[in-house]
This record gives structure tokens, C-alpha cells and sequence, in this order.
């Protein structure tokens, strides 16, 4: 990161966002986000750690609005699935294969200009650890997991940029699946993001943040 950046200008920028961003219910339909803060949005997504670095997602950007149209029927008929700038569906790898441990262990040879016999333990290691224990009955909800991080990821940062976003788990992740014609593919709807910017007349964006008092939910022992 760049040193000449003010570490308190940094966290009162962290905290400001914090505090500013909200599940938005209601987005303004005329206001879009630009191609260069989207682009770093995808960045965020791409860049999201995972365990292994296995990367078991994809995020599908719904720009057709027929298909927004047909999804929002399966979200609750929520108003973001159509009027948000950007949407964002994620998906989830159904079951991990060896085929995609050397998919990502060719990456790393490549962009690392390792061997890959060098990998062959880590190879092992994820084998024996992600595929062939008792891991793999439940290697679904792992990807699902990873998945979520990169959620995290694309909300904290895209309040950082000051866009509004609403994570979406109400919806039928079948339906989508099958809107999607993932059936088949291995993949598998998990959730959603719609992104873009508040409309003045979302109420939520002045009612007070409720959560648990820090001393319930953090302890140090
Ligand atoms: C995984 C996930 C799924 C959610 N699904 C929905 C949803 O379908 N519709 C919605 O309006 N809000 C949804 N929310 C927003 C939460 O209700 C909201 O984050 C929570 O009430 C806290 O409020 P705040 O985010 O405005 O601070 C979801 C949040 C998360 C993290």
C-alpha cells in the first residue's frame, strides 16, 4: 500500500463506511456505477482469499434484464434483483475434482514459474485432504463458505467506494439454477449481491444499525 496515505485518514474512512452502509431495500433505477469502480469490485471478487487459494466460485453478472426480471419472480419480487446498477449471482462448486486442484496448481506454476513437481506435495496434501477424507461428503458447504469471503469482500469494499449493496439470500437458489442452466454444471446458486445506489426514498438508510452489544459477541480470553 502506498505510504503517503494517512493512517488516520485511512481509518476514519473504514469507520465512515462502517457506519454508512446499510442492506439497501430500494436503489435509484437511473444511477449507475461506472466502468472503472466496477472494475475494481471484480478485482475485489477475484482477489478474495480462499483456503488452499482453491477458489471454488464464480460470480455471474446479470446485465440482461430479462433474465433480472425472471430471477426477481424467485428473490421474494425484492426490487433490487431488477433496479440495482449491477447484480451479482454467486455460485458455489458442487463437488471439487482433481481437475480443478491442477487447474489452480497450474496457475500457481505459471505465475509463480514453478516446476510442477515442486507442487507435488501441496498436490498431496489437498488430494488426501479435500478429496479423499471424510472432508468430501461435505466439500459442498466448504466451497459455499469460501464463496460467502468473497462476499464480504465486495460489500466492505464497495461501501468503501460509497455504492450501495444488498447481500440477497432470499431467493430460490433451484429456480435460479435452473433460470441459470446450471443443472449439470457442477455449479450452484448460493446467494446474491445487488449493487449500486440508494434511492431517497429507502427508509432504511436513516433507521438506527441494531446489532448485539460488542461484549456479547467478542471475548478475549
Ligand atoms: C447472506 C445475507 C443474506 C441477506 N438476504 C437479504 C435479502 O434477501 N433481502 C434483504 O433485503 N436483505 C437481506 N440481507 C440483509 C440483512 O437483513 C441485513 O444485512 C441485516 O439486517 C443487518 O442490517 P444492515 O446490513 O442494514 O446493517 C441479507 C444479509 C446477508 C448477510
Amino acid at each position: 500500500m502506498s505510504s503517503n496515505l494517512n493512517q488516520s485518514d485511512i481509518k476514519n474512512e473504514i469507520q465512515a463506511a462502517l457506519d454508512w452502509r446499510y442492506a439497501t431495500k430500494i436503489f435509484n433505477k437511473n444511477k449507475k456505477i461506472s466502468d472503472e469502480n466496477w472494475n475494481l469490485l471484480e478485482d475485489c471478487l477475484i482477489k478474495a482469499p480462499s483456503s488452499y487459494g482453491l477458489q471454488p466460485w464464480k460470480f455471474l453478472i446479470i446485465k440482461n434484464p430479462k433474465l433480472r426480471q425472471d430471477l426477481r419472480v424467485h428473490t421474494w419480487n425484492q426490487s433490487q434483483v431488477t433496479d440495482a446498477s449491477h447484480y451479482v449471482v454467486f455460485l458455489a462448486k458442487q463437488q471439487l475434482d482433481i481437475e480443478h486442484i491442477d487447474k489452480h496448481l497450474a496457475r500457481v506454476s505459471d505465475l509463480r514459474g514453478v516446476s510442477s513437481e515442486t507442487l507435488t506435495g501441496y498436490r498431496n496434501m489437498m488430494t488426501e485432504n479435500l478429496l479423499k477424507s471424510d472432508r468430501f461428503k461435505t466439500i459442498r458447504f466448504w466451497a459455499q463458505r469460501q464463496a460467502y469471503i468473497a462476499m464480504g469482500f465486495l460489500l466492505e469494499t464497495a461501501s468503501l467506494l460509497q455504492i450501495d449493496a444488498c447481500p440477497i439470500e432470499g431467493m430460490s437458489p433451484e429456480e435460479y439454477n435452473k433460470i441459470l442452466k446450471l443443472e449439470n454444471t457442477g455449479w450452484e446458486t448460493i446467494a446474491a449481491v445487488a449493487l449500486g445506489y440508494r434511492s431517497d426514498d429507502d427508509k432504511y438508510q436513516s433507521i438506527k444499525k441494531v446489532r448485539f452489544d460488542k461484549s456479547d459477541v467478542i471475548e478475549w480470553i
